[in-house]
């Protein structure tokens, strides 16, 4: 059986990555927080700051992975903005870092980007369109994307976008914002000029399990398949859950400030996904009736 870390494991991606692979691989996983949040069993978990040199070589020496999924960033956009350092340091030095530490054994790498590399003046780009990251995270994770790329292992570089879905005490992603709003019958004002592929998270994970299955490796734009501004995206929650969507107020991201500058049309073309791995993520009402049946079973 492969051995395979993951870090970031206390994420919503993290998460969802030891769901799907806890039973095919021999998992290990990572994160910074000191409590296991995953389903893995505690003793197979580590807190690992991947931004010290030191302990990162001494996690990775003491398991040497056949594969190694980094799920872990420093996923504040704003935040990023703030604190450049604490940014540069998650989402650029821990990826250094990773590839320092495998000494002696070379793993496959698999590496989590995002729609963000792209100024998103276009929208459906694919994996052969120019990068033009602007902001502090949107630098950071292409600067990450490159040395990864240069690196002597074979590797995937998985962008996303709008991941969204349920985890063990996690921060709000967008549509379990919207849903926490809407079921107490609270206004939200959401933007209807910023666009992209809402990405289910468990969409995210099949595809990767799917793409180191098949050895497919390389640059990969893996997100939902359909797309929708934030607006629309908000007005599917309040139907499939049976929500007012008269609570749903229409804005322009002008009127939000947002610190960090946003993409407005990041949408993907997920054909070269879809070509190599023989299987396509859902739309939106198909991620939102999974996300849906996922917290009925969380809490009952
Ligand atoms: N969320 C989105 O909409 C979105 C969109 C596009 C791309 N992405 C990318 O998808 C990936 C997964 O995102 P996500 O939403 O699952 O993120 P998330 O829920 O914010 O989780 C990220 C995890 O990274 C860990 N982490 C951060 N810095 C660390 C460090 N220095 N050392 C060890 N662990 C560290 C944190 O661990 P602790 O909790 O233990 O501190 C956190 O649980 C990231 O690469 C992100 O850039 C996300």
């Amino acid at each position: 059986m492969n051995k395979l870390v993951v870090f970031g494991s206390n994420g919503l991606l993290g998460q969802s990555i030891v769901e799907r692979f806890k039973n095919r691989y021999d998992l290990y996983a990572a994160s910074r927080g000191a409590e296991n949040k995953s389903s893995l069993a505690d003793e197979r978990y580590t807190s690992v700051d991947m931004s010290n040199r030191a302990g990162m070589k001494d996690f990775l020496d003491r398991h040497r992975p056949d594969i190694i999924v980094n799920a872990a960033a420093y996923t504040d956009v704003d935040g990023c903005e703030k604190d450049p350092e604490g940014c540069w340091a998650s989402n650029v030095r821990a990826v250094e870092n990773i590839i320092d530490s495998c000494v002696g054994f070379e793993p496959v790498l698999v590496q989590v980007s995002t729609d963000y590399v792209f100024d998103g003046h276009e929208g459906n780009y694919t994996e052969k369109d120019e990068p033009r990251p602007s902001g502090n995270y949107a630098r950071s994770k292409l600067a990450a994307e490159k040395i990864v790329e240069q690196c002597p292992f074979q590797h995937i570089i998985a962008r996303t976008q709008v991941l969204y879905g349920y985890g063990k005490d996690l921060k709000h992603n967008f549509a379990t914002w919207v849903i926490s709003r809407l079921s107490s019958a609270k206004n939200i004002r959401v933007v209807t000029d910023q666009t992209g592929n809402p990405t289910y998270v468990d969409d995210l994970s099949e595809s990767i399990y799917r793409l180191l299955e098949r050895r497919e490796y390389g640059l990969f734009h893996v997100s939902g398949s359909e797309t929708v501004s934030r607006y629309d995206f908000a007005l599917k929650i309040a139907d499939v859950f049976g929500f007012d969507a008269g609570l749903i107020e229409q804005i322009t991201s002008d009127q939000l400030q947002q610190l960090a500058p946003r993409p407005m049309n990041s949408s993907f073309v997920i054909d070269k996904l879809v070509n190599r791995i023989d299987w396509e993520p859902g739309d939106v009402p198909s991620g939102l009736q999974r996300l849906k049946i996922r917290l009925v079973d969380s809490h009952g």
